[in-house]
């Protein structure tokens, strides 16, 4: 009996996979519809490799540019998994851009689609967040100067700026509690709350169906 079978007479798990496999999908669907779905390929492999690169990576500003440094020369595998992750990150943001474009273009967020393209919104600035709280954290020039520049932009937001800088910074300059506060939404805040939102985004998917095109 194989595994399938075993969880199968237990569990009915055939019947619900084709259920849920088994969508009609309209004839209009080309290859412009599958930016969504590599979107979400990518953040699969942003986990998979972040959760490795986690292992390895020592979240302080003396340490964090060495500890990649032995990422990249010591840790079998280090260039591959951590290349992936960098790629990927840039990878993710053009395809978002792309799927946006496309249900744009399609005028696939007109009703009754609305409250997907606002989850969308909510998801393209995350896609994006998600790349500045990772720019900071090899701890290398690069880093230093573009968050820098980020935290002063967010400064400069009126009323609330100099809260959002002080919240980002954790003090008056970039320092440790900068690189804690920025580690902390790139593995926990921002991979949670994508989650999320993409199981709502999914299931608004599911429950409307693909928009017929303008
Ligand atoms: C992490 C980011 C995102 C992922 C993984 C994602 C994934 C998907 C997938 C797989 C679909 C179904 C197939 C398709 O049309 O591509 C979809 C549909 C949709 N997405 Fe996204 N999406 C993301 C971000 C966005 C953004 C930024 C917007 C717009 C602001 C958006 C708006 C929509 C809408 C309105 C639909 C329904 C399209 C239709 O019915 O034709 N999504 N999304």
């Amino acid at each position: 009996m194989s595994v399938i079978d075993f969880l199968d007479e237990r569990f009915g798990i055939r019947k619900g996979a084709r259920e849920f496999a088994n969508h009609p999908v309209p004839d209009h669907v080309n290859w412009l519809y599958c930016f969504g779905g590599i979107t979400f390929l990518c953040f699969l492999i942003q986990a998979a490799t972040g959760v490795l690169l986690a292992f390895y990576y020592e979240p302080s500003t003396t340490t964090a540019y060495s500890s990649v440094l032995n990422i990249m020369d010591n840790v079998p595998f280090g260039v591959l998994v951590r290349s992936l992750h960098a790629w990927t990150a840039n990878i993710m943001i053009i395809m978002v851009v792309f799927h946006m474009l496309r249900v744009f273009f399609h005028g696939a967020y007109r009703p009754p689609r609305e409250l997907n393209w606002i989850t969308g919104v909510v998801l393209f600035f995350i896609t994006i967040t998600f790349g500045f709280s990772g720019y900071l954290l090899p701890m290398n020039q690069l880093s230093y100067w573009a968050t820098k520049v980020g935290t002063e932009i967010a400064g400069a937001i009126p009323l609330i700026g100099q809260y959002v800088q002080a919240f980002l910074l954790g003090g008056d300059k970039i320092g440790d509690a900068t690189l804690t506060r920025f580690y902390t939404i790139h593995v926990i805040i921002l991979p949670i709350t994508l989650s999320a939102l993409l199981v709502a985004h999914f299931l608004m998917v599911r429950k409307q169906g693909i928009a017929d095109p303008l």
